[in-house]
């Protein structure tokens, strides 16, 4: 049975002439009946999962009632049925936007998270120094993955609470903007995204499909590119479940009419080399700038950045695409779009042209490798979590994070180390978390005498 008979039904015109039906049916509807009838493996139906979305965007239903029933979505499994029904739900929470006063094919692009993913900080400039329009709506971190709009926020004065106006203005006005969550898109899949977060419920296919999808549909985008994240760093562990989260994201792409395409990237150590939020805004601005350019961070920018601007129609062949994006990065075109960007969003950008502004971690610990040999494995959730403990990350919705924490490998998988190299530096503000993270990075980075591949980056793409 096709996903799409299900969807088509639950587009807005149809939601709107539902709407009576609806109503009269929440007379009698209950939260507990919801939960209980996931919590008894039973599908649940569009009415049930429109009437907890609404409820739960009004604060109606409580989080310990939505928490109950995400788990029992969670543990139970979602059939494409209740996928698409509860993107749809979700995606019409609030408002959507309209970018047709743009007047070109506006490309989203997201990731399904990872470890050291600043890949948005540095992608979207440059194909925006290339003429491709970029309207970015992005999230905060979840689980062990950071996220951009955490990221963003470590610039002093940024600001990513624009109003729809000021977003499509700026987008007009100089090719580029940054924002997370604030415009009331998709607050349903904002709640429920937070919420799965401090309670452990993030890596399934249907919650992940349906929470990218819903704000994708929500912000207006023509053209979707997902980097679906594959490895011990992503929330899909093996290529498997990863190519069933793409043929997912795709099928309900296809349904809400935007074309959808899905690259599959490496996760199982972390992207680059910093771990941290401002570790990480230094590390994105240093490769604007040409200076350092993590070899696997820089296959993973190209490719994504070559899909976009085929996507938008600015070029078909995507090697000419990659060498125009390094070629901006060389004229400083790209950099002087971040920067364009930072400025315009109210950020200091006096921190961005002397990454030595940022704040600095009151403590920094180099990593010694205790034997020569072959960089086997650098576990990314491990390094993810670590970098959690440190702070840079939260463990609860209302957590503060602290942007000056974290961690910057010396080293990757593939590579030969020599007994006493550095191998990775520790940035804490804890005296205590710096020596327990100092002895659990030693158990996570492995050493062989084996000789060790690197890891290959572009895994699939599936459109
Ligand atoms: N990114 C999202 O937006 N949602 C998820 O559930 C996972 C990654």
């Amino acid at each position: 049975m096709g996903f799409a008979l299900f969807i088509v039904s639950h587009l807005p015109p149809t939601l709107l002439s539902n709407k009576k039906n609806l109503e009269k049916e929440s007379i009698n509807m209950r939260i507990l009946d919801i939960i209980e009838n996931k919590k008894n493996k039973k599908e649940l139906s569009k009415e049930e999962i429109q009437f907890f979305i609404k409820g739960y965007t009004s604060g109606e239903i409580t989080d310990y009632q939505a928490a109950a029933l995400i788990m029992a979505m969670y543990l139970n499994g979602m059939s494409n049925k209740e996928t698409a029904d509860l993107t749809i739900a979700m995606a019409y929470s609030g408002d959507t936007l309209d970018l047709s006063s743009l007047n070109e094919i506006i490309v989203d692009k997201h990731s399904t998270g990872g470890v050291g993913d600043k890949v948005s900080l540095i992608l979207l400039p440059i194909i925006s120094s290339l003429g491709v329009p970029v309207a970015k709506m992005s999230g905060r971190g979840l689980g062990f993955t950071g996220g951009t709009v955490d990221k963003l926020q470590s610039i002093p004065g940024y600001n990513t609470n624009l109003t729809t106006e000021e977003f499509i203005k700026q987008v007009k006005e100089i090719g580029i903007s940054m924002i997370s969550q604030t415009l009331n898109l998709a607050p349903a899949d904002k709640k429920i995204y937070a919420l799965r977060d401090s309670i452990a419920c993030v890596d399934s296919i249907s919650l992940i499909a349906s929470s990218i999808m819903s704000k994708k549909i929500a912000s207006g985008a023509q053209k979707i590119l997902i980097d679906v994240t594959v490895g011990s760093g992503a929330f899909m562990k093996n290529i498997k479940d990863a190519k069933k989260l793409a043929s997912e994201i795709i099928e309900i792409g296809k349904l809400a009419n935007r074309e959808t395409l899905c690259v599959l990237t490496n996760m199982d150590e972390p992207l680059g080399y910093a771990v941290g939020n401002n570790l990480e805004v230094i590390e994105a601005i240093n490769f604007l700038k040409g200076e350092v350019m993590p070899e696997d961070l820089k296959k993973v920018v190209l490719e994504l950045g070559a899909y976009m601007i085929k996507l938008a129609g600015k070029g078909e062949n995507l090697e000419n695409s990659k060498q125009a994006m390094l070629e901006s990065i060389n004229n400083k075109k790209a950099y002087n779009k971040f920067l364009e960007l930072v400025k315009h969003q109210g950020g200091d950008t006096s921190y961005i042209e002397n990454v030595e502004n940022f704040e600095k971690a009151k403590f920094m610990k180099p990593i010694y490798s205790e034997k020569s040999g072959n960089i086997a494995k650098i576990n990314a959730e491990e390094i993810g979590k670590l970098a959690n403990f440190l702070g840079a990350g939260r463990e609860k919705m209302e957590d503060k994070i602290d942007d000056a924490v974290g961690i910057v490998l010396s080293t990757k998988v593939g590579r030969k180390v020599q007994k006493d190299d550095v191998i990775a530096y520790i940035y804490a503000n804890d005296m205590n978390k710096l020596e327990l993270a100092s002895e659990k990075i030693k158990d996570i980075i492995k050493i062989t005498e084996d000789p060790v591949r690197k890891n290959k980056m572009i895994l699939d793409v599936i459109m």
